[in-house]
């Protein structure tokens, strides 16, 4: 057997990432966009007719256009790339040296520690406060090159207070990468200011409300000379030309995205309440997931539920989120077949 000492150190520790055999289970686990796939993108996809033989436009110029239409900025301001996973790992290519401090909240996104290490940078943690707010004072002592923070926060759901973003752009001398991958459930954005700051990434998804993760794609808004200098670094064509063209057109179906959202805030209130009357103890949430304590063990309640054909995600073996649970937040009749089941499970014991 191969050991891994073979492998380069920084990376020696990595294990496989969250992969479970699904059987057609209802997936709450993911926070994908429950109403399916994105309807622009799959007549896109039915009626394209792409050259295969061809390269896609090497820097994606055709989404980068539709997006600086939708935002009012310039095409120059946008870097796209296969799921905004490539998109946080181009911005640790870009701007951390070897060894440099990435810092990086807990709890958070579990990939962040991923990508800085897998590029060389040595982690270290902020810890939220208690209301898993940004502690900002302790991010800029830290010295780090680079910190990340997404809002709305993933596991925990929250936002972070704009006032505290703010804090820590005027403060924080490295590049601050705001991720926003949940940011269409939300009032708040900084996308609008990416010509104001000179330090500042705001990364986005498709893979969320826009609902179409099978297809990775994500992008990154910056002033343009931050957006040039991740464009030299990303990996020439890593979006793929039919991605490439849904997105467009998804981009172009804006009424979807609010429904999306409108769906959300309906359906969210109804779901912690619920969840509340069972015994969960769920957090405040601005996203399409809830974090929640739960009444009986995580891991028997994760089984039990995927016995019954709903797929949630277990954070309850983790620091700070013991016993915790998360639930993307459904449809309401999905809402109605999680909580049944629960009470199932409260009442038969598995
Ligand atoms: C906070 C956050 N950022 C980024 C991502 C990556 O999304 P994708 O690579 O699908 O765009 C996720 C996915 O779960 C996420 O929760």
């Amino acid at each position: 057997m191969a050991s891994r000492d073979i492998m380069r150190s920084t990376t020696r520790g990595f294990k496989k990432y969250y992969s479970p055999n699904v059987m057609g289970e209802l997936r709450l686990d993911t926070n994908t966009n429950v109403l399916g796939s994105n309807p622009a993108a799959t007549r896109y996809l039915r009626e394209q007719k792409v050259d295969l033989n061809e390269y896609p436009v090497t820097y994606s110029d055709d989404l980068r256009a539709a997006l600086a239409s939708l935002y009012g900025l310039e095409m120059d301001n946008f870097v796209v790339g296969s799921g905004s996973d490539e998109i946080l790992d181009i911005s640790f290519k870009t701007f951390t040296e070897w060894g440099d401090s990435c810092l990086v909240p807990y709890p958070s996104y579990s990939l962040y520690d991923y990508f800085a290490q897998m590029n060389g940078g040595s982690v270290v943690i902020s810890e939220l406060t208690e209301d898993f707010q940004l502690d900002v004072d302790d991010i800029v002592s830290s010295k780090a090159k680079i910190v990340i923070a997404a809002t709305p926060n993933n596991p925990t759901g929250n936002s972070f207070r704009q006032k505290d973003i703010e804090d820590l752009l005027a403060r924080f001398k490295g590049v601050v990468i705001v991720d926003e991958a949940y940011g269409e459930y939300s009032d708040l954005s900084m996308i609008p200011r990416v010509n104001e700051f000179d330090n500042m990434i705001v990364v986005r998804t498709f893979s969320k409300a826009y609902a179409m993760a099978a297809l990775r794609v994500g992008y990154g808004v910056a002033n343009k000379d931050i957006a040039e200098m991740m464009n030299s670094v990303k990996i020439p064509y890593s979006l793929n030309s039919l991605s490439e063209g849904a997105a467009i057109a998804a981009v172009g179906d804006q009424d979807f995205i609010r429904k999306s959202k409108d769906m959300i805030l309906a359906e969210r209130p109804k779901l912690v309440s619920g969840l509340e009357k069972l015994g969960f103890r769920p957090y405040p949430s601005d996203s399409n997931f809830i974090l929640a304590v739960s009444p009986i063990d995580h891991a028997n309640l994760t089984k039990a539920l995927r016995k019954r054909g709903i797929l949630i995600r277990d954070f309850g073996s983790k620091r700070r989120m013991e016993n915790c649970v998360r639930f993307t937040v459904g449809t309401d009749e999905m809402n109605r077949s999680l909580l049944s089941a629960i009470e199932d499970i409260l009442r038969d014991g598995n």
